[in-house]
């Protein structure tokens, strides 16, 4: 992480100096010339027409004559967040190898100080506890960076909020790279556990619990993988005057999707150590809450577990007594996602009295397909809440597309021997997985499912998101909950 202070009258010349500037006009060099002392004018004119640098959006120059480095980054046209994270992003790929750097920011972008932290924060991480072969001068080296805003002050409270989130999304994406020989349900449960220094509080259901707590469908999912499953149930009370829950949140955390007995083909098993990411994100937005010490309650249910295939796998026709009472005739053991969620949705609204859920899966290979990690898909009971939650991917960039439910797709999982199937057949897949949920969603509850198939990874390093797991969802309930909680 990179140390970030403000305003800091003295800072060390020997750094490297960024400037943000507007256009290359005689006007905005001599504005720059007032507002950063270090810099000389005349070499920076003489530099400027020798390089033939305009200043456009996003458009940098670097200059470095062996003594000093002055990196010149031109502003974005229009200033908003999602521009100034970028920003953010093109600034810190120029200085992944200083030690520290002073950025120079013009008065109109102040507002948007934290996003521009936020952005070099995303771009900055790597994931390479296990590159034994990398040498010292490969990795990032970036450990502080001062912002100064001309004629103002930067607004320590969002670039804390800037702080807290970044090492959020970093927690979400270090659990998502992690592979599944190392993040078994166990360790994954620990880890989480360790956020109670925080002021968090976690409990894990061990899977000798699991029966009579109730979670028999995570049991069957669970049982052939000698990495038993578990609960986590994790509590933030930042509101201690109340016991109820703003929110509850669910997360699938399967550790490892083989498929089970319907086993995976290898190009689909890939990436399959990534399908805990709901639990991830659910987790990191806990952790985020507890940094910034909110004053609201959420609670989390997340379903920990492998889908392994041995000899004591559960099977397709197979008929499972879940925890409510309703039975499921298993017709993929490969659709194991929704029944995990549906034992942490049926608890969080019988012992957490949810009024209000959000679960976040990578349920199904058909929203991956459909969207191709630039949306996820929400469906829910709610017209309201699906739409809060569209506008908070909106601003936060983690973009989401509403996908119908309906009585036609509630249909398509009717079974002949048991109350429903898990699995509706061919078509609408997003859909009928979305109906099999609400199946254990109680009444009165306002419910959404986020399905995040597709955004929980990148395989092409992106500005914000090097390769590998993006924290995708992190900065979308966080958004959420910010304004509309
Ligand atoms: N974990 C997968 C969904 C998934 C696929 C996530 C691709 C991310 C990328 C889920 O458990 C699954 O296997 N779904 C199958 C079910 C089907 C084979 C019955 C699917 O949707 O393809
Ligand atoms: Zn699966
Ligand atoms: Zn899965």
């Amino acid at each position: 992480m990179v140390e970030l202070v403000s305003n800091v009258a003295n800072v060390d010349d020997g750094d490297v100096t960024v400037v943000l500037l507007r256009g290359v006009e005689a006007q905005e060099i001599k504005r720059i010339g007032e507002f950063c002392s270090r810099i000389d004018v005349k070499y920076l004119k003489k530099a400027i027409e020798n390089r033939k640098y305009e200043g456009k959006s996003k458009q940098s120059l670097v200059l470095d004559d062996g003594v000093k480095k002055i990196i010149l980054v031109g502003m974005p046209d229009e200033i908003n967040k999602a521009e100034m994270l970028e920003l953010g992003a093109v600034i810190a790929s120029k200085l992944k190898k200083d030690f520290s750097a002073t950025i120079f920011m013009p008065k109109n972008a102040a507002d948007y100080a934290g996003d521009l932290a936020l952005g070099m924060e995303l771009a900055l991480y790597s994931f390479d506890k296990y590159m034994t072969k990398k040498k010292d001068e490969d990795f990032n080296k970036l450990e502080k960076v001062c912002l100064i805003i001309e004629k103002g002050e930067v607004d320590m409270k969002k670039m804390a909020e800037a702080k807290a989130l970044a090492i959020g999304v970093r927690y979400a994406r270090d659990l998502g790279n992690e592979p599944a020989n190392y993040l078994t349900p166990k360790v994954l449960a620990d880890d989480i556990k360790r956020l109670e220094y925080l002021g968090l509080e976690v409990e894990i259901i061990p899977a000798k619990k699991l029966k009579e707590k109730g979670f028999n469908l995570l049991l069957e999912v669970g049982k052939a993988s000698v990495n038993e499953p578990c609960v986590v149930v994790a509590k933030w009370m930042g509101d201690k005057k109340r016991k109820d829950f703003d929110l509850v949140l669910v997360g699938k955390g399967v550790t490892h999707d083989a498929g089970g007995t319907n086993i995976k083909t290898a190009n689909n098993l890939l990436d399959m150590k990534m399908d805990m990411s709901g639990a991830g994100a659910v987790a990191a937005v806990l952790k985020v809450l507890a940094l910034e010490k909110k004053k609201i309650n959420v609670a989390a249910v997340l379903g920990l577990v492998e889908n392994v295939l041995a000899g004591n796998a559960y099977k397709p026709d197979d008929v499972i007594v879940s925890g409510s009472g309703q039975t499921i005739e298993v017709i993929n053991t490969d659709a194991e996602g929704r029944l995990v969620l549906a034992d942490c949705l049926w608890y969080a609204g019988e012992k957490l009295q949810a009024k209000k859920i959000v679960d976040v899966a990578t349920l199904t290979g058909v929203t991956a397909y459909v969207f191709d990690g630039e949306f996820a898909a929400v469906l829910g009971n709610d017209e309201k809440l699906n739409h809060d939650l569209i506008m908070a991917g909106k601003n936060s960039g983690e973009k989401l597309w509403e996908l119908p439910m309906d009585e036609t797709y509630r249909k398509m999982l009717k079974s002949n021997i048991a109350d429903m199937k898990n699995l509706g057949g061919k078509m609408a897949g997003a859909s009928t997985a979305a109906e099999f949920l609400n199946n254990f969603v109680k009444e009165g509850i306002t419910w959404a499912h986020l399905d995040i198939a597709g955004c929980e990874v990148v395989h092409e390093n992106k500005n914000l998101t090097p390769k590998g797991a993006t924290g995708f969802g992190v900065r979308l309930l966080h958004e959420y909950i910010k304004k509309f909680i």
